[in-house]
């Protein structure tokens, strides 16, 4: 496996936050050079706040910044009811002292991006609505040149969950979406299809709650166990949809994939934020087509998940 630079551009977010520990727990194939937040499961403030302390609980102590505090057209609304108030579930973790950068999260990835060494790209990992990504590729077109590929957790081929044919990610910001969609770079779309599935039940959850020797597996277990009592019916189990794309490079065997033309509805009607997945390989240019992850070995993610998060928490202890 090849060792990539990542950017994280986040909402934390309890799936944020478990997909964070789980890049924590991968140095060898994850440089996290900074984590960017925007507007998304809770406020900017909010989710950055909770950005720059799990990175300090995590001992990545990467450089975090603060992004777009609304999306570009539309409304922002937050997911407190499955995140909580705090966007952590409710969970407390310890207050660190780092502060965001001063460079708002469009600008410093620009910078990042075009102080490269020669020759080297940087791979985003995106786990949020696209506000800060649509806009960065809007600005500065010339970093698509650095960006190696945009592995995103958003969207579905089919169904959604904030209304019946839209997620949240998308749904939040599809002007920027489509910007992303259509920017020509390398995109693999982690959707509901795949992410659903990839999922802890609530057995695992309680055992993760009940490591009082590890604290990351506490803290894990307890923001997903928030997830499994609220919002609405979870079924037994909480899906961890935004530690798939980092699975999805660390574990690609365990993945299904398949080709695809994607867009977004842009309109106000009753489809607004669906992403639209267009298979018809006939009708397009290769160059247009992008990858959709559409299904995944779900015991095999519980089983590295799992163990990603004990083995961080004997990490920093
Ligand atoms: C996505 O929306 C957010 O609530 C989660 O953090 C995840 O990124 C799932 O639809
Ligand atoms: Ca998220």
């Amino acid at each position: 496996m090849e060792k990539r630079k990542i950017i994280m551009d986040c909402d934390p977010g309890i799936d944020d936050a478990i997909a964070l520990a789980y890049a924590a727990a991968h140095p060898e194939a994850f440089e996290l050079l900074a984590v960017t937040t925007v507007a998304g499961n809770q406020t900017i403030d909010i989710v950055t706040r909770n950005a720059l302390d799990l990175s300090a609980l995590y001992k990545l102590n990467v450089p975090v910044a603060a992004g777009m505090v609304e999306p570009i057209i539309r409304e922002h609304h937050t997911a407190s009811e499955f995140h909580g108030k705090n966007g952590l579930g409710d969970c407390t973790i310890p207050r660190a002292d780092a502060e965001p950068e001063k460079e708002m999260a469009v600008f410093y990835i620009k910078r990042l991006l075009t102080e490269l060494p020669e020759g080297e790209k940087v791979t985003l990992i995106c786990t949020a609505p696209l506000t800060n990504i649509g806009l960065l590729l809007k600005i500065y077109p010339e970093v698509k040149s650095k960006i190696q590929e945009i592995i995103l957790m958003g969207g579905a081929v089919a169904g959604g969950n904030v209304t019946a044919s839209a997620e949240f990610n998308i749904y939040v910001d599809p002007e920027a979406a489509k910007i992303v969609f259509k920017s020509g770079l390398p995109i693999v779309m982690c959707g509901l299809d795949v992410t659903e599935k990839c999922a802890l039940t609530r057995s695992q959850i309680q055992k993760l709650s009940q490591s009082q020797n590890n604290q990351i597996a506490k803290l894990c277990g307890d923001m997903a166990g928030y997830s499994l009592a609220n919002g609405n019916k979870f079924r037994g189990q909480v899906s961890i949809h935004d530690a798939v794309p980092y699975m999805y490079l660390t574990h690609p065997e365990i993945f299904k994939v398949q080709k695809v033309v994607l867009d977004v509805d842009c309109s106000d009607g009753e489809s607004a934020g669906r992403t639209i997945a267009d298979f018809r390989w006939w009708m397009h240019e290769e160059e247009e087509e992008n990858i959709a992850v559409m299904d995944a070995d779900a015991s095999k993610f519980q089983e590295y998940l799992i163990e990603a998060i004990y083995e961080l928490g004997e990490k920093v202890k």
